[in-house]
């Protein structure tokens, strides 16, 4: 079906050029007024909640109504809101959070230390998507996202290929934290935004910088499987430290930029070809479906040959897998790489009708075709086995990627089902995450009276509530044959409608029979051992026996609020929650 609607699309743009957009969206996509209208209030009833308290800083805090300044200080959120606001049509928004902005003094910082990563996701992209969107007039927003290049630069040292992430004293000159090992996701999530910061300024360095680190982290060996890497790597020697591969949180943008950057320069070399390499090996290793329920979901595991192997783990952050696989497997014309993706955004949302709430878990876990859980201990058996998950972290921290695939999944495919699910999703988090200034996190996603968290992160306004209006408004606004969206949602316009991939086109993919036999049996508890070690696993607690990766969710969207250092999320402390 998706080689006729392609070939179809190409005439459609050869004939129709005015329409200045590759045509890989569905024509059966319809607007939803009254529900994008719906999304569109709550964001600004969100935005005046920040605007009255915390204008100009990181973060509000919803439910004490404080500030934070996790980022920089430079007004994470400020930027986060913009893109949204022009894609909604809030002019006066833009327009204020525009001017707040350019009074904005990146030359110094409150912050202790400045992750390059979340700064160059946040504020280099944001400036420039800003500065795009806003019809390129304002030239001092890219005046601002230089000061801040300039600043990241210091990241890359002796001759290094790739920088370190964390910069100190931000004041006069940075100076990187050379005793961390870098996470992919860092060093292969700075190309599309130094990309326009080069196009923008006239100055190639920034591009040259980031190209080194992407081609370094592509290049890594050994890998356990072609394209997949584990998620850290030295910088000095450019190979991999530990083995844990995975599509979620350290990893993830890594692999989600190298399809996007080839879409956005229109470029077949390299950055496409290496994505078919890492969608072929996850397929061929990684897709499982779920054993041992009545539920046919589709999951991609995570692996690590120290730790067992498999290792049937999901997550909030890796949920963002649907809507790549699908935008790259429409571009290619390759229906097997968009039919998992299509299944792997279906079984993310799951998550979300199959929880109390209805909105989804940070993470969770569940068992491979073959019935095994590797080790990790499954604790609500009878919920498993009626649904075909079990929550491995239960709380909600407004994070984006579900609906970004739901997003993806419904321009793609212009099946109203996606829009329904979206709005009951969103109806679940207004009733759950609304409080009288903006959304705020949850503590228990399996609790119909969970308590909230006091905690809204800048990604709230430049992702949640971009894809969730995007899902509902009209298809020509930010058309995906038109815009590439960055790691935090901010979208740039592709430079060359021109390029065909579907020459790249590698056939058919399948994942084997062993990863796709539904109904098997459950092996008891007692009869697993831990692979790890070698050692026989006790009864119980024998999940803890399974080291979680070497990098969880923190970095991405690091839990600023909740916790400064780079522990894995496991619950917020007390003293932050709240009743709701
Ligand atoms: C280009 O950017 C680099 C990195 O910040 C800087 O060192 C260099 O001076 C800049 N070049 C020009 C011509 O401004
Ligand atoms: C990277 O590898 C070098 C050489 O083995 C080592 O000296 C250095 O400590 C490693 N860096 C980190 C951050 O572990
Ligand atoms: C189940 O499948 C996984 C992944 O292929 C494999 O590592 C494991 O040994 C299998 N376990 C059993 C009990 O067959
Ligand atoms: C559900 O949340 C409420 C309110 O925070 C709490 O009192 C209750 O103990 C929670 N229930 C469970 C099963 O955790």
């Amino acid at each position: 079906m998706a080689r006729f609607t392609f070939t179809f699309a190409f005439v459609l743009v050869a004939l129709a050029t005015s329409s200045q957009a590759l045509n890989i969206q569905s024509s059966q996509v319809k607007a939803n007024t009254e529900r994008a209208d719906a999304v569109k209030a709550a964001f600004v009833k969100s935005y005046n909640g920040y605007k009255k308290y915390c204008f100009g800083r990181d973060q509000l805090n919803p439910l004490t109504k404080t500030c934070d300044d996790p980022l920089g200080g430079w007004g994470a959120t400020l930027v986060d809101v913009q893109s949204t606001a022009h894609v909604m049509g809030l002019n006066d928004i833009y327009d204020e959070t525009v001017a707040q902005s350019l009074k904005t003094d990146y030359s110094k910082t409150s912050s202790e230390e400045v992750s390059i990563f979340e700064t160059t996701i946040r504020h280099v992209g944001g400036l420039l998507s800003s500065y795009e969107l806003g019809g390129r007039r304002e030239k001092k927003l890219v005046e601002q996202a230089r000061v801040v290049g300039d600043k990241l630069m210091y990241g890359w040292i002796n001759n290094n290929d790739i920088p370190y992430n964390t910069l100190k004293f931000w004041s006069g000159l940075p100076t990187p934290k050379t005793d961390e090992s870098a996470v992919i996701a860092e060093t292969g999530t700075l190309i599309i935004e130094f990309d326009r910061l080069s196009k923008y300024t006239g100055n190639n360095t920034y591009r040259d910088f980031a190209i080194k680190a992407e081609l370094a982290t592509i290049n890594t060996i050994p890998l356990p499987f072609p394209g997949l890497n584990p998620q850290r790597l030295n910088q000095t020697t450019g190979k991999p430290v530990g083995d844990y591969v995975t599509w979620g949180g350290g990893s993830d943008s890594f692999f989600e930029y190298l399809n996007k950057y080839a879409l956005l320069i229109g470029t077949q070399e390299i950055y496409f070809p290496a994505w078919i390499t890492s969608v072929k090996s996850s397929i061929l290793h990684l897709i499982t479906s779920a054993g041992g329920t009545k539920k046919k979901l589709t999951y991609l595991a995570d692996y690590s040959a120290k730790n067992g192997g498999t290792l049937p783990r999901g997550s909030h952050l890796e949920c963002f897998v649907g809507g790549n696989w699908l935008l790259g497997g429409k571009l290619l014309d390759n229906d097997d790489i968009f039919n998992y993706g299509l299944d792997l955004a279906e079984s993310c949302i799951h998550t979300y009708t199959a929880s109390a709430t209805g909105v989804g878990p940070e993470g969770f876990i569940y068992r491979l075709a073959n019935g095994s859980s590797q080790g990790i201990e499954i604790k609500n058996a009878e919920f498993y086995a009626e649904n075909g998950f079990d929550y491995s972290s239960k709380p909600y921290v407004l994070r984006p990627e579900v609906m970004e695939s739901v997003f993806y999944a419904y321009r793609l495919t212009g099946d109203s089902k996606w829009q329904d699910l979206a709005w009951k999703a969103f109806q679940a988090l207004e009733k759950y995450c609304g409080t009288d200034t903006a959304f705020t996190s949850l503590d228990d996603v399996s609790n119909s009276t969970t308590a909230q968290i006091d905690l809204s992160e800048s990604f709230l306004y430049a992702e949640l509530f971009k894809y969730s209006y995007l899902i509902f408004t009209d298809g020509n606004v930010l058309d995906l044959g038109k815009y590439v969206f960055n790691t935090e949602a901010h979208p740039f316009e592709i430079d060359n409608l021109d390029v065909d991939f579907r020459g790249l086109n590698p056939g058919p993919i399948k994942a084997p029979a062993a990863h796709v036999t539904a109904d098997a049996e459950v092996p008891s508890a007692t009869k697993l051992s831990d692979t790890s070690n070698g050692k026989k696993a006790k009864t119980t607690g024998y999940g803890k026996l399974v080291p979680a990766p070497l990098f969880t969710g923190v970095n991405k969207k690091k839990l600023a609020g909740v916790t400064r250092d780079q522990k894995p999320f496991q619950a917020a402390p007390k003293a932050r929650l709240a009743s709701t």
